[in-house]
């Protein structure tokens, strides 16, 4: 049976205290209600659509994925947020129900879910905790059949002993949805129409209800708070940093380590402590990982050693360079092997050919460098006259001494030599030593400039 999703998304928040809606706040650096959708596309959904009410704007325009939105004016509750989406649904699909701030749900739990539900079933996420307080409450019969669930607020002393809770996660037929929403009442402690009463309403005409459990509390855990946000968070990290390792990288410590987006890692990778990971980024075999690096977008070969503290975007590093420690490599920029960026070296749109190096303090930008180059330190590619940006090029070999600034367009042959302290702007050519500098004059008996009475 196909599988149309329903996330409900249309809730203020208010206790996140933010401008931003609660489900654009981010978990792994994706906003809540993207882990959602992209949970949806991976269970094989046919349809995802997405009731939002608060800040529906802003939730459309950040969230890029094609989903089907429905606008929910007024938040009557989780029914009446459902019954937005009715006259999209297809009769022939069964509905899952998702909730945009329970990012971390997996997609193995709903498969298990949604496995018994067909025309004549419908299926339940629920959860035993120590402490239901706050949640719908299960309530079986004496054979242990479900047939209702009540919300804390309309609960008696005993319902409320109950400990097994309603996730609020649940899969129903479109065509049992399409019959019992309109039935819903709000005649309850709320005021609100609830999804939940649907249970009673299939309990009633003996339509058989399932009930599947999570493999883990956070699964199921929703944010209402900044502070739920984060131990969200920390605990996603964490199984992040446990497949890392997994797969045969060391790291220093899988509690110092943020992967925002999708981290491959060779054997024998090694992450020193509070490196960051964004985007798609892929580390080779023996690759090494100073402290405190920024990563993003990037390709590190293998046998590489990225040291302390350097920030790679949209870099291509190829194997057994050296970078760091305090480099900064942005994007445009491609290390053949064996090359070398040291300490604060700033380099964009540069193509580094192999074995050459930048060891320190050098901004190289809108450059191609050859093999076995070899980039003093200071010196600086003046690759922007204020308006326009132009390119230096520069061959194999090419010595460049220290303090030297390149002013491009400006191209410098293989094996040639600039002199420490030069400002080249014409062309060197093959094998030649270019030296642009005043000449040293020195003087005898200099007087020194004295303080004025
Ligand atoms: C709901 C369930 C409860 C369950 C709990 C799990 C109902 C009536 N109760 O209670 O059994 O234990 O979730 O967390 O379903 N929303 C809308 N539009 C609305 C109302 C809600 O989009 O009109 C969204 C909210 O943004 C939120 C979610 O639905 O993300 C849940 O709504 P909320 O009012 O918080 O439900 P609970 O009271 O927690
Ligand atoms: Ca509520």
């Amino acid at each position: 049976m196909q599988t149309e999703v329903v996330i409900l998304a249309a809730g203020q928040g208010s206790r996140m205290k933010s401008s931003l809606p609660k489900v654009l706040h981010c978990v792994a650096g994706t906003p809540m209600l993207g882990h959602v959708i992209r949970t949806s596309r991976h269970i094989g959904a046919i349809k995802t659509h997405v009731v939002i009410g608060h800040g529906a704007d802003l939730v459309k325009a950040q969230i890029p994925d094609e989903v089907c939105w429905a606008l929910q004016d007024k938040q009557l509750g989780t029914g009446h947020a459902v019954a937005q989406t009715l006259s999209n649904l297809s009769d022939e699909s069964r509905v899952l129900i998702l909730y945009g701030d329970v990012p971390l749900i997996k997609e193995s739990t709903l498969l298990n879910l949604l496995e018994h539900v067909n025309d004549s079933v419908i299926s339940l996420l629920t959860v035993k905790l120590q402490d239901p307080s706050g949640y719908g409450r299960i309530i079986r019969d004496e054979n242990g059949y479900v047939k209702a669930i009540v919300e804390q607020k309309d609960a008696n002393p005993d319902q409320l002993r109950v400990n097994e809770i309603n996730t609020g996660i649940m899969a129903v037929p479109a065509k049992k949805l399409k019959e019992w929403l309109p039935k819903l009442s709000n005649k309850n402690a709320q005021g609100e129409y609830y999804l939940t009463d649907i249970i009673a309403m299939a309990a009633d005409q003996n339509v058989e209800i399932a009930v599947a459990h999570p493999t883990c509390e956070q699964e199921v855990q929703g944010v209402n708070n900044r502070v739920q946000l984060a131990e969200l968070e920390r605990w996603y990290q964490l199984r992040i940093a446990e497949e890392l390792m997994s797969r045969g990288a060391t790291l220093a410590d899988p509690n110092r380590i943020d992967v925002r987006g999708n981290l491959q890692v060779g054997q024998d990778v090694t992450i020193d402590v509070g490196c960051i990971f964004e985007g798609d980024v892929i580390l080779g075999e023996n690759v090494s990982i100073g402290p405190y690096c920024v990563i993003r977008n990037s390709n590190i070969g293998s046998n590489s050693t990225i040291d302390a503290n350097t920030l790679i975007d949209e870099t291509l590093i190829g194997s057994n360079c050296n970078v760091g420690p305090f480099a900064r490599l942005r994007p445009g920029t491609k290390l053949s092997d064996s090359a070398k960026v040291g300490n604060f070296v700033e380099t964009k749109k540069a193509i580094v050919g192999r074995g050459s190096k930048i060891n320190h303090l050098s901004y190289i930008g809108d450059t191609s460098l050859g093999e076995n180059v070899n980039i003093g330190a200071g010196t600086i590619t003046c690759n922007y006259d204020g308006v326009n940006k132009f390119k230096t090029t520069i061959g194999d070999n090419v010595f460049v001494g220290s303090n030297s600034a390149l002013v491009a367009p400006v191209t410098i042959d293989s094996g040639a030599t600039i002199g420490a302290g030069s400002t080249i702007t014409k062309d060197v050519e093959k094998e030649q030593l270019a030296i642009a500098r005043a000449k040293q004059r020195s003087i005898d008996g200099w007087n020194r400039p004295k303080k004025k009475e």
